[in-house]
């Protein structure tokens, strides 16, 4: 149970900020809609969509699968990043709490002006967008998402908006024209009526003290979360929870003690110079994006089949490489270009190269107090071969069966150099060792690269299990050898 306070919308902050000592706040402290919330007690794995339908009884986020796969619980997240208010859509189901300190939480009872429809709302009525109604307000959320940051989408843009929401009933194709459909007059719009209100509110809510609760720890920047990990070195550390969240949801794991992070502006920057980029642990997928179109553009397609919107949302890059997934997406593609990974922890920091921070099933080379700190990037040489494949069951929202990333240098008719990593095919995310053995020196045509690819029986003896069986992953794998070559060189297999 949650003891609760809340209030109407201007809070008064003395009362709030009273009992509590000069350097640690108890509570956690939000907007919800148009309330401000202050929740004294609750648990690390206490989720929002829990919160908004039994507590507030805002039952017009669903819940359909409650793993961050339907978007029927699409909300919007409030956060002041680098001085800006922005809203993100995230899935309400695996988003714990905690990690909604300062921010403005937003439902889809918050768009209607009494009993009057917003025009994302009007635009899914004139274009018969709703059948049963259960994915609706998921769906009105991520359009509303799509409109504020961009009000005259195109057909692809209005699909990938919908790549997290599921709806078994209507067919998307009415729901693309309701997005492309919606004209939205600003002095309508809730949020843009009142967002200097809501800054305003927000800043004030985050005073900068460490949050400590019952069970959790919110650090007040990046130093404290190395004080807050030398303390309690075995917490579960939770930046995007995209992944945490199911160990509750579907495992009901006990993630306490747990420490929130999703909040520390210091881990979240990107740096480019000429040949590189250095990555702060939590970037999300969705900030990655634009530095992506710039400076990879070879990896935009890949980026685009990583979850939807709203896990490209919460998922971030640190997240992705310290959980150590074998199947995660972002490490192939980073171990292909050679990638480094920084460990911070309170005495200092130390680096490796990302390969050797995976050393077997569900073992990472990270000390007890140390949290993933940034990744540094290079970049791959114009004139080099970059091939990033993803397979799975569902091109939209799905987990990789394999990935394969491919980096390859020629000379003349000759393969110069060759880094190639996989996900899918062991334990950990591996590089083809004896692939790339192969290849070097090898000419650059069809039948060398077919021939090179037999290799990979030295490389992987991949599992089976729900995804793909092992005789499957081999045997994609090895024609995603010659699919390099054929894409590379125009041809068609
Ligand atoms: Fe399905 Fe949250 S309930 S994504
Ligand atoms: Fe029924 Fe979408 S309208 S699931």
């Amino acid at each position: 149970m949650h003891a609760l306070r809340s209030d109407a919308y201007l809070y008064d902050m003395n009362e709030i900020s009273a009992n509590e000592s000069s350097d640690i706040r108890r509570e956690i402290r939000f907007v919800l809609n148009s309330e401000t919330i202050a929740i004294e007690t609750c648990s690390p794995s206490d989720t929002l969509l829990d919160y908004l339908r039994l507590k507030k009884r805002l039952t017009g986020t669903k819940e359909g699968c409650a793993e961050g796969d339907c978007g029927a619980c699409t909300v919007l997240i409030g956060r002041i990043v680098n001085g800006v208010l922005r809203y993100e859509t995230v899935n309400a189901c695996i988003r714990f709490l905690p990690s909604l300190d300062s921010c403005h939480v937003v439902t889809i009872e918050h768009l209607m002006r009494g009993d009057k429809l917003h025009p994302v709302q009007e635009a899914m009525v004139t274009h018969h967008g709703s059948q049963c109604g259960f994915c609706t307000p998921g769906i009105v959320m991520s359009l509303y998402a799509l409109w504020m940051q961009n009000p005259r989408p195109t057909q692809s843009e209005a699909k990938r908006a919908l790549q997290g929401n599921l709806c078994r009933c209507t067919g998307y194709a009415p729901i693309i024209r309701a997005a492309m459909a919606v004209s939205c007059d600003p002095e309508r719009d809730v949020l843009t009526v009142e967002r200097d209100r809501i800054r305003d509110r927000l800043a004030q809510l985050d005073d900068g003290r460490r949050v400590e609760g019952d069970g959790f720890t919110i650090p007040a920047d990046v130093d404290d979360l190395g004080a807050v990990l030398g303390e309690v070195p075995n917490a579960t550390v939770i930046a995007g929870s995209s992944d945490v969240g199911l160990w509750v949801t579907k495992q009901f794991r006990d993630i306490s003690p747990a420490v929130f992070i999703g909040h520390l502006d210091g881990l979240r920057g990107i740096e480019l110079s000429d040949d590189a980029m250095e990555i702060g642990a939590l970037v999300s997928y969705s900030d990655l994006w634009p530095v992506f179109e710039k400076v990879l553009p070879q990896a935009i397609p890949y980026l685009s089949r990583i979850g939807g919107a709203q896990i490209r949302n919460m998922g971030t890059v640190g997240g992705n490489i310290a959980n150590g997934s074998p199947i995660g997406d972002l490490p192939p593609l980073f171990i292909a270009l050679g990638a480094i990974v920084y460990l911070r922890h309170e005495g200092g920091v130390r680096s490796l190269p990302l390969e050797q921070f995976f050393i077997a099933y569900g073992e990472q080379d990270l000390r007890a107090g140390e949290f993933v700190e940034k990744i540094h990037v290079p970049l791959p040489r114009a004139d080099a071969i970059l091939a990033v494949h993803k397979i799975s069951k569902r091109k939209d929202e799905d987990i990789s069966a394999l990935t394969a990333v491919f980096y390859i240098g020629l000379e003349g008719e000759k393969i110069a150099s060759a880094r190639v990593a996989c996900g899918g095919m062991a334990g950990v995310p591996k590089r083809a060792t004896h692939l790339e053995d192969a290849l070097i020196g090898a000419a650059w045509s069809e039948d060398s690269l077919r021939d090179a690819a037999k290799a990979l029986s030295s490389d992987f003896e991949p599992l089976s299990d729900a995804r793909a069986s092992a005789e499957y992953r081999m045997t994609v794998l090895k024609n995603l050898v010659v699919r390099t070559y054929v894409d590379a060189t125009g041809g068609v297999v």
